[in-house]
């Protein structure tokens, strides 16, 4: 028998009693989903399609664009723009909201998105991926435009979160806050199909991803966490361990997802607020998919998820994947 489709999925979820998945957020995830299809069919096309290679021009992270950013940015505000089910959106790509224009009927959700995850990757034909978080719009912006501050929401508030990685198989990863579940595209029909889940992270998986060359920004406690592993079975570990490093965040939590371990990307504890990757569209949708499969995801010294947002574009030092590897980053 063919596994279950989304949409059967969603449904199903939409029926049970307290269901975490109403009519609307179900529309909202299938559109996002629809995107993700079109931004899958961009990528495969490469060279042949004209998607590779940079602009000219800078996000408002003052990182220079990909073709792919803005083609992925573009499919996503044009999926979900005319629904019904959002009042606004944001994304990596745009510096400010993106509020939904008057001509359309509002909903009461907001989507925000990193359209494309690990974009340096693209040129060179390794995994990139989406990464959406969805919470709801706050009820006091009811009859009026949303603003910045609406989003500004922590991570424990998402009523789903997922991405979408296109490797090998392009496949979609989601929340609505009762585990992880994994579906696979089926190309041919356009079908997106139950491929594994609940999904729980393997735990005792000896492999670890940092970024080595930002060793001059580590804390010591990140310093020794690293060192300690790096001794492998003759070290206080008493194990040898693996590393990996992608450089797509996508396609590393993907790997912790299935098959165990930790991610890392560390604050620069030189300097306070410096980091690489962003709260509200990177680490909380990661940091909730991470937690519904069993895991833990910190800054370093707390929760993810219960940080309060100060700016839109944040960014914040982040270890994520098994408890016990987290646990042991923390301990003094
Ligand atoms: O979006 C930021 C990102 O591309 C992540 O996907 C990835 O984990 C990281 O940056 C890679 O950073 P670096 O260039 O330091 O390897
Ligand atoms: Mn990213």
């Amino acid at each position: 028998m063919q596994p279950i489709s989304l949409s059967r999925f969603l449904i199903e979820q939409q029926r049970l009693p307290e269901s975490p998945c109403p009519a609307e957020l179900r529309l909202l995830i299938e559109t996002v989903a629809r995107a993700c299809k079109a931004i899958s069919h961009a990528i495969s096309k490469g060279a042949l399609g004209d998607v590779l290679g940079s602009l000219k021009s800078e996000n408002v992270q003052g990182e220079v664009q990909k073709k792919l950013d803005v083609i992925a940015n573009d499919l996503l505000l044009d999926a979900n723009e005319w629904g019904g089910h959002l009042a606004g959106m944001a994304s990596e790509e745009m510096e400010t909201i993106h509020p939904i224009p008057n001509r359309y009927p509002k909903g009461e959700y907001l989507l925000l998105f990193d359209p494309i995850d690990g974009s340096s990757n693209v040129d060179v034909d390794l995994s990139v991926g989406t990464i959406f978080s969805v919470v709801r719009a706050p009820e006091a912006c009811a009859g009026r435009e949303v603003v910045e501050a609406d989003f500004l929401q922590p991570g424990r508030n998402q009523v789903a979160a997922g991405y979408a990685i296109y490797g090998p198989q392009t496949l979609l990863v989601l929340t609505i806050g009762a585990g992880v579940y994994e579906f696979t595209l089926e190309r041919e029909i356009g079908s997106w199909r139950l491929t594994d889940g609940p999904m729980r992270i393997p735990t005792g998986t000896r492999e670890f991803a940092i970024n080595m060359a930002r060793r001059p920004q580590w804390s010591p406690a990140v310093a020794r966490y690293v060192e300690d592993r790096l001794l492998g079975s003759a070290g206080p570990c008493g194990h040898d361990y693996n590393m990996r490093w992608t450089a797509s965040m996508v396609a590393d939590v993907h790997r912790i997802l299935k098959r165990g371990g930790v991610f890392l990307y560390p604050a620069d504890h030189r300097t306070p607020g410096k980091a690489r990757l962003r709260l509200l569209y990177e680490a909380n949708p990661m940091s909730l998919l991470i937690e519904q499969a069993g895991g833990a995801s910190s800054d370093g010294s707390a929760a993810i998820l219960d940080i309060d947002p100060v700016s839109l574009h944040q960014r914040v030092g982040v270890v994520m994947g098994d408890k016990e590897e987290v646990a042991a980053l923390h301990r003094p």
